[in-house]
């Protein structure tokens, strides 16, 4: 047994955060501890999905908990690899943030279904296809393994209303790099 990495979210505009995450090839003690510790800081931010580039490692893993609920492990998933295969459904619009950044919300239109492959923490391979809030996360976290955030899903009337947000972020990641 291996204790879980103890990590901190990486805030935008972190470049790490804009890198196409690497394929994980070794499903050993050094993954578990990864995927345990991005499950205790997502539920330590209150979050309900959380990517390793948010954990600032440029890898293919994501984890998520569509009820946000540590006292809920049943609904627990990390999907390591993923691939989605198909969207489908009707396009909906709902708000979305992000822990990379935060006091930032917008609405984001996507397909409702999704059908995902993906490896467990094992190296189990599965598939599962998934609707509503789940593929959401799903399509959310996804992003964030090909480096696309929510800001590159605002609407022009988005991008002015988070704007001052967005930039207090830069600001700040500026400062703490002098
Ligand atoms: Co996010």
């Amino acid at each position: 047994m291996s204790e879980p990495r103890s990590f901190e979210v990486v805030l935008f505009p972190d470049p790490v955060l804009r890198k196409e995450a690497e394929e994980v090839s070794s499903f050993d003690d050094d993954l578990r501890s990864i995927v345990d510790g991005m499950f205790a800081r997502m539920f330590e931010s209150h979050g309900v999905g959380l990517a390793a580039p948010q954990v600032g490692l440029s890898r293919r893993i994501f984890v998520l908990n569509d009820e946000g609920d540590a006292e809920k492990p049943d609904r627990n998933l990390a999907l390591i690899n993923p691939t989605i295969k198909s969207l489908k459904g009707d396009k909906v619009r709902f708000e979305e943030g992000c822990l990379s950044l935060p006091g930032v919300h917008c609405d984001v239109t996507r397909p409702d279904r999704c059908l995902v492959h993906a490896y467990d923490v094992e190296g189990k391979a599965f598939e599962m296809e998934v609707e509503g809030f789940v593929s959401r996360i799903i399509q959310h976290e996804y992003d964030h393994l090909q480096g696309v955030l929510l800001v590159d899903r605002m609407t022009p009337s988005d991008k002015m209303r988070n704007r001052a947000a967005v930039e207090e972020l830069k600001a700040q990641y500026r400062a703490a790099r002098p």
